[in-house]
């Protein structure tokens, strides 16, 4: 039996029985193809200790190792962030055993009478093209992960530059414009009122609320107060605000936290929520009663947005088409998980929807400067 290219695969073996060790041996020396350096090591703690020295491609583990088990082995291994595929080896078959190590991440399970050199050959290339892969998938989710962050920061940069443009331009230029058309207001008010003062007078009202509504558009990109007076206070505003548009349904806010206990990082995720999350309470719920909150817990911080409206049937939603299940709450989870936290929706039909985000404390967004 061959392995390919020549390659040299470094192996340990894990094995408190000489002789198991010697059947073993002969048989590895039998594959061909590859320059195979084995090790071996009879013990639990001297096995974990050459282990962790990163210097072998490929572990071969005894299930049996006297106090301990093989798999005792292989969690500890993992425990200690090592993904080096390991085969688990034992004396004889024993389906809930080669359950158990599948369960726990070992590569095989092989049983040590039927071991032949093709078999072995097999299980070494099997495992180690699948470590391979694994390692691969895994680079390029971390990869993914952080140009998702990189689109999000650069997102929100945009955002702040264009509600900024907004605001500092046309916000006041059109200042300027409701000055102007107000001093020939005043003007035209010690004459007789004709068409022209009434036209005028429209003009006035119509730049107002055009000022009204770049104010509201500039606001959604980047409320100012997030960056001036912090999330507690811009959750309050935008709250406040909510309440006026939408008059039928109560909301409360309970904040039982200080600004100072939100990192920076984490403020603009929760603002994003906070938006997106009563947005959808306002176009989908019908509640009578939205509440927010936003606390810091013994374990981490947790904001969450709750209604007693209408509800949905998450499963409804999956079985939509993509193009037809929304950015909404996508995104929300998104946000989230960026920022190493955890997410979790909760709706039934006629029950009301929970929105919870819950960021540990030992996560990376959470790390205030002054704990770093
Ligand atoms: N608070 C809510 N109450 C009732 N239904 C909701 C609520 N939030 C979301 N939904 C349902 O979930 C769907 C997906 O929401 P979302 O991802 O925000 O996308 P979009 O708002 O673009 O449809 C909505 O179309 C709606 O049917
Ligand atoms: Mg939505």
């Amino acid at each position: 039996m061959t392995l390919e290219n020549n390659e040299t695969v470094r192996i340990l073996l894990v094995e408190d029985d000489e002789d198991d060790y010697v059947i073993f041996r002969d048989t590895l020396l039998q594959i061909t193809g590859s320059r195979i350096l084995l090790e071996w090591v009879s013990g639990y703690g001297q096995a974990l200790e050459k282990m962790t020295q990163n210097q072998y491609d490929i572990y071969f583990v005894d299930y049996r190792l006297g106090d301990h088990s093989g798999l005792d082995l292989l969690r500890a291994f993992q425990g200690q962030g090592f993904d080096m595929p390991v085969i688990i080896l034992t004396g004889h078959g024993d389906y809930e055993i080669d359950i158990q190590a599948m369960k726990v991440g070992a590569s095989d399970y092989l049983e040590k009478e039927f071991l032949n050199p093709s078999l072995l050959d097999r299980s070494i290339r099997y495992s180690l093209e699948r470590s391979k892969t694994i390692k691969e998938l895994s680079a390029s989710r971390e990869e993914l992960r952080f140009l998702s962050r990189r689109l999000l920061e650069v997102q929100e940069n945009e955002r702040k530059l264009v509600a900024q443009e907004l605001h500092d331009s046309i916000g006041s230029s059109l200042s300027a414009i409701k000055f102007t058309l107000e001093q020939k207001a005043i003007e035209m008010d010690n004459k007789a009122l004709d068409d022209g003062g009434l036209l005028l007078d429209r003009a006035i009202s119509m730049v107002r609320s055009t000022m009204e509504e770049v104010r509201r558009i500039s606001t959604n990109l980047r409320p100012p107060l997030l960056d001036n007076l912090g999330i507690l206070t811009t959750i309050r505003s935008h709250c406040r605000e909510f309440q006026e548009v939408y008059s039928d349904t109560k909301i409360n806010s309970q904040l039982d936290i200080k600004e100072e206990d939100v990192p920076d990082g984490l403020k603009i995720v929760i603002f994003r929520i906070l938006q997106e999350a009563l947005n959808n309470a306002a176009k989908y719920s019908k509640a009578k009663h939205v509440r927010v909150s936003l606390k810091k817990t013994g374990v981490g911080l947790e904001f969450s947005l709750e209604d007693d409206g209408k509800g949905f049937d998450l499963k409804d939603l999956s079985r939509r088409s993509i193009e037809r299940q929304g950015m909404g709450i996508s995104g929300m989870r998104e946000r989230v998980e960026l920022s190493d936290g955890f997410f979790k929706i909760i709706s039934e039909k006629g029950r009301g929807t929970l929105i919870r985000a819950f960021w540990p404390t030992r996560s990376k967004a959470y790390i205030t400067d002054d704990s770093l």
